[in-house]
């Protein structure tokens, strides 16, 4: 169900955020520990920033970026690791100011690009992103490398 979203302000997430940053990333489906979300929330190095958009003092999205620094290009790209928006709120601009925010942080840290990950199944992501500028020039892949590995 979608209910009606006050007004919306973007800020850096702080160390109170944490639980409802934990219990949005279980939205995207993941279970976090607390204390590993609170050690990139709470960082105040260079290379992280995490965002929340609060609306009426309740947190109803978040927003990660790692920034990575790139030996051919002499830059720094940043990587949005997550951005969801709480289920209610959607489709009423969040995510767009989310990420708005997200590339004005980006060029704070000194990045020239922004990029992501999302899952093949994220259909409504992909049209989001797209609308919004992103596109697929590289391909993305992975490969575990457990501890337990050879
Ligand atoms: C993807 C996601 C972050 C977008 O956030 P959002 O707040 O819904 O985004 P917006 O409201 O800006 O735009 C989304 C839709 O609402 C519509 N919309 C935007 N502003 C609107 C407004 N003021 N009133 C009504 N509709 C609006 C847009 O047309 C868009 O349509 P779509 O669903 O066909 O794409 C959100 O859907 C989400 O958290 N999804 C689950 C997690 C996920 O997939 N995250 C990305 C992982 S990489």
């Amino acid at each position: 169900m979608t209910e009606e979203v006050p007004a919306v302000s973007v800020r850096r997430a702080r160390a109170t955020d944490v639980p409802a940053v934990v219990a949005l990333l279980g939205q995207l489906g993941y279970a976090p520990e607390a204390r590993w979300v609170r050690a990139w929330v709470c960082t105040g190095g260079p290379d992280d920033r995490c965002l929340v958009a609060e609306a009426a003092g309740r947190v109803v999205g978040l927003a990660h970026l790692h920034r990575v620094p790139f030996l051919t290009e002499s830059a720094y790209r940043a990587r949005l690791t997550a951005l969801v928006v709480d289920e209610p709120a959607r489709s009423q601009g969040v995510g767009a100011l989310l990420l708005a925010a997200a590339e004005r942080t980006a060029r704070d840290m000194g990045a020239t690009a922004l990029e992501l990950s999302t899952s093949n199944r994220r259909r409504r992501a992909h049209r989001f992103y797209e609308r919004h500028g992103y596109a697929q020039p590289s391909r993305h892949y992975r490969k575990a490398v457990p501890p337990d590995g050879p």
